[in-house]
């Protein structure tokens, strides 16, 4: 399976500008993996990467899978009135003044993105400071703002589509599915009328028990949309073992409870066939779609049952995501676990993001897992930041 690398090329034969930009942080993150033992005492902003922006922790959707609003999701449990909560866009632009000079790629997620009333501003300015800027996004509400995002030049817009629409209506939300192919072609449509190379136009894919026997044809689907990108996103899943050792652990080693890990135990990776799923891979890889593909992470093929049903055999460790990214939550939080906010470095509202970075609870995390056993914990195993950033176990 194709590594995350082969997404360079075809940003360069697309624009050499941005492939400079995007070659900058991939550089920096090749830096993070040289470097990564340093904590305390070192400059960490002199190398920040990516910057994940969460703009709004609100969503449209239900995703089964979904850590956030899905069987087990946290956001669930929060009162609607807190999740709702966002912050001004003078702070997020601040923020953006702040960290500019250091060229990070942006990277904006949610919750669902659109949801923040000032999206389209906010990705303005950031593209207007020059700076990288790819969006994740339901598709639900993109339609409307397609011919903005365009003339915007937004670098690379992600749009999540799992399956065709009874699958989809069973694993996200019934009803949206024509809203999100509409939010596709009217991105296609408008990058055509514009003669327009952005936004690079990608589908992510998240693999379920529900969705993996049907991705052939979804992947032949897709030709239709002039898509530059489709990335199968192999699923963040976990199980009681590993959530019960590692709360153990960020108590005993950060003196941090932890709840976030426990939302990825659904269960929707039973039942996965590897066997199957590899030959389903294959085959999407074979057809020539005109478009690139990856595997999040790009597996071995005999590896592909144990990614599955051998939750606590790691594929990817090292993981340098403390050493070159950071997270910035709806409510100015930072954090380094995208996915798990349970450990929190500092507040944008309180603090620089510098300061944050280079602060003692950055660096303590950092040291303890970067002395943990294969350097990472073991909530990691499936972690999609550490399947991106971590590692390839030999073998794996
Ligand atoms: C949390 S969502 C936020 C952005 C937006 N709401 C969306 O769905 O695209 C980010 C990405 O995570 C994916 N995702 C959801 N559940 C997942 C899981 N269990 N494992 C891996 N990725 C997952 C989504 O499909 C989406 O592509
Ligand atoms: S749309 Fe995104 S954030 Fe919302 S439930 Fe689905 S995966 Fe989660």
């Amino acid at each position: 399976m194709k590594s995350n690398l082969s997404v360079v090329p075809i940003l360069l034969t697309k624009n050499f500008q941005l492939a400079t930009k995007v070659s900058n942080s991939f550089f920096k993150i090749g830096k993070a993996r040289f470097f990564g033992k340093r904590n305390f005492g070192y400059d960490h902003y002199k190398n920040l990467a990516l910057v994940y922006f969460k703009p709004t922790g609100d969503c449209n959707q239900r995703c089964v899978m979904c850590g956030q609003y899905g069987d087990k999701g946290i956001m669930k449990g929060i009162p609607v009135e807190e999740r709702k909560k966002v912050l001004p866009l003078e702070t997020w632009k601040k923020l953006i003044d702040e960290i500019a000079p250091k060229k990070p790629t942006i990277y904006v997620w949610g919750g669902e993105p659109f949801l923040y009333p000032d999206l389209m501003p906010l990705c303005k300015y950031m593209v207007e400071k020059n700076l990288v800027v790819a969006i994740n996004t339901n598709g639900t509400l993109v339609e409307q703002y397609a011919e903005q995002i365009v003339r915007d030049k937004w670098a690379a817009i992600f749009i999540s589509l799992d399956a065709f629409r009874d699958v989809y209506d069973d694993m996200r939300s019934k009803g949206s599915y024509d809203k999100v192919i509409a939010g596709i072609k009217a991105i296609s449509a408008e990058k055509k009328k514009q003669k327009a190379k952005y936004p690079l136009l990608g589908i992510v894919t998240v693999v379920t028990n529900k969705n993996y026997m049907d991705l052939v044809n979804l992947s032949e689907a897709s030709r239709e949309y002039n898509i530059d990108l489709h990335i199968y996103n192999l699923g963040t899943y976990t199980n009681d073992n590993v959530v019960t050792t590692q709360k153990q652990f960020m108590k005993e080693k950060l003196n941090t409870d932890i709840d976030c890990l426990e939302s990825y135990n659904t269960g929707y990776n039973l039942g996965i066939d590897g066997q199957k799923l590899y030959g389903v891979l294959k085959n999407i890889q074979n057809n020539n779609h005109g478009h690139t593909i990856i595997t999040v992470p790009a597996l071995n093929p005999e590896k592909t049952h144990t990614y599955y049903s051998e939750l606590e055999t790691p594929v990817r460790n090292h993981c340098v995501v403390p050493w070159c990214q950071v997270n910035i939550n709806y409510n100015g939080d930072v954090h380094f676990c995208a996915d798990y906010p349970d450990y929190i470095l500092g507040n944008i509202n309180e603090q620089s993001l510098k300061d944050i970075v280079n602060g003692d609870r950055a660096n303590l995390f950092r040291k303890t897992i970067h002395e943990s056993e294969g350097g990472m914990f073991p909530g990691c195993l499936r972690c999609y930041q550490n399947m991106l950033f971590g590692k390839k176990i030999k073998g794996f």
